[in-house]
């Protein structure tokens, strides 16, 4: 493989000169190419090296599927790789050299036994900062597989023969700076390590808008802007929703539901549009992500639509402000409408006011309800406006919960209603007069 084809400059300098400490950190802000340049480089390895296993590991499967697994799949394609794919125990093998990649989520005590069984050359965890410190402490215990490559390495501009080590890459958004990342790895003199921070500007591949969003967040939230921006260590603080509000589950845990109660929905371009399917049991709300996608148009979303089996009665609550979009979904025989008018944080209180389930498949929503936050003023004090960044699913979520409570759905608990057609909805501004429970 020719592996600088495409290579971000600043990744394949650090890759290369630092070959030795145990493990590489790379810190950076959103999109900064953390990801596609040690998904690069583990195919570098995985092409060039003889005799190497390694693994992918990320918190849960749901997400290793559709980010790191995902992109490794592509730069096998990409760089034209000769491999075999093992579904069911999810590895890839290199058919010419018999060197292995396993993916492997650490979420619970069977997949560390699975670790603990293991005993490896190279780790990629990716978005480290998902894991506990004791999930990291097994990883490391297992790095002790024979590493016998000697390779070419280009350290301060100059080609060298190394030989080589084993290693563990870690990538993250530097989002707490107190995180056992930063005091346990980072600040103690414990482990062999080396630090990349990375920020946009290191990836001449994102588009414009992008670049445009993380500006943004200068004035938005500072601390976001610390983090998502410019890559440096953040404060998490001023959290919106804690672990008494919502809870991760599998959907094997929920209810038996026929139907969604109703779906909501929130319109984007350059941000995700988000589709949610939402059920109901006894003032609990169970939820599922089934669309999240940036770039749809309003056909592509019908297209989606009707790909999902979204129910064509049942109410789709979505964001008032785009009536030109719900009116052509209407017309496409949906029963789409407008969720009521509300000010955020009256909604918040009242999405507050009961327990949310989140299906442990909903990555995004996951994602995003851990780090949606109330913003700072000039004086840096908390205002009752959420960040408006990576709140795309949250705002999906508020619309479902409104609009559904707003049309006087709720019955007796543990009987969850399935879905009425039609209704008016009434026009109110506070959560006072949303019919509390
Ligand atoms: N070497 C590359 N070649 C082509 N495109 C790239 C390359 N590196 C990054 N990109 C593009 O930039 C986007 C962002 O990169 P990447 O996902 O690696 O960022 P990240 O730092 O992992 O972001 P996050 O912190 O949000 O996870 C990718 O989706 C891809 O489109
Ligand atoms: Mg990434």
């Amino acid at each position: 493989m020719a592996a600088k084809i495409g290579f971000i400059d600043t990744y394949w300098k650090f890759f290369n000169q630092y070959y030795d400490p145990d493990i590489l950190i790379l810190r950076g802000g959103a999109r900064s190419g953390k990801s596609y340049s040690i998904a690069e480089w583990v195919t570098y390895l995985f092409t060039d090296l003889e005799n190497i296993e390694m693994m992918v590991i990320r918190k849960t499967l749901p997400s290793l599927r559709i980010t790191a697994y995902a992109l490794m799949l592509e730069m096998m394609d990409r760089f034209q790789v000769k491999y075999m794919h093992n579904r069911t125990y999810r590895f890839i093998k290199n058919k010419e050299n018999g060197n292995i990649i396993h993916f492997q989520s650490i979420n619970n005590p069977n997949d560390v036994e699975k670790i603990k069984s293991w005993e490896g050359n190279y780790v990629w965890i990716e978005e480290a900062t998902d894991l506990q410190y004791s999930d990291f402490q097994q990883i490391s215990l297992r790095m002790s597989r024979k590493n016998e490559n000697i390779a070419m390495r280009q350290i301060n501009g100059v080609a060298k023969e190394v030989k080589l080590r084993n290693q563990i890459y870690m990538s993250f958004n530097p989002i707490d700076a107190f995180h056992w990342i930063k005091t346990e790895v980072i600040d103690k003199a414990g482990y062999s390590f080396k630090e990349h921070q990375s920020s946009y500007t290191n990836n001449p591949y994102l588009d414009e808008g992008y670049i445009k969003k993380l500006h943004a967040l200068e004035n938005i939230d500072k601390n976001y802007y610390r983090v998502y921006t410019l890559g440096e260590w953040g404060i998490l603080e001023g959290l919106i929703y804690s672990t008494d509000n919502f809870v991760i589950e599998p959907v094997e845990f929920w209810p038996k539901f026929d139907k969604p109660v109703c779906y909501s929905l929130d319109f984007g371009f350059n941000h995700p549009t988000v589709l949610m399917e939402l059920f109901y049991n006894d003032k609990e709300f169970f939820i599922k992500e089934r669309i999240y996608q940036e770039g749809l148009t309003t056909t592509d979303l019908l297209k989606m639509f009707k790909n999902l089996n979204i129910e064509i009665g049942c109410p789709i609550y979505a964001d008032p402000s785009r009536t030109d979009i719900i009116k052509e979904i209407s017309n496409n025989g949906y029963n789409i409408r407008a969720t009521p008018r509300l000010k955020v944080i009256d909604g918040i209180d009242i999405v507050k006011s009961h327990k949310l389930h989140i299906d442990s498949n909903a990555v995004n929503t996951i994602d995003e309800i851990r780090g949606y936050k109330w913003r700072k003023d000039k004086n840096d004090k908390f205002i009752d406006e959420p960040v408006k960044f990576r709140d795309d699913a949250m705002d999906a979520i508020r619309y479902g919960i409104t609009g559904f409570l707003s049309e006087g759905n709720i019955k007796a608990p543990n009987n969850p209603r399935p879905y009425i057609s039609g209704g008016n909805i009434p026009s109110f501004s506070s959560s006072k007069n949303i019919p509390h429970l």
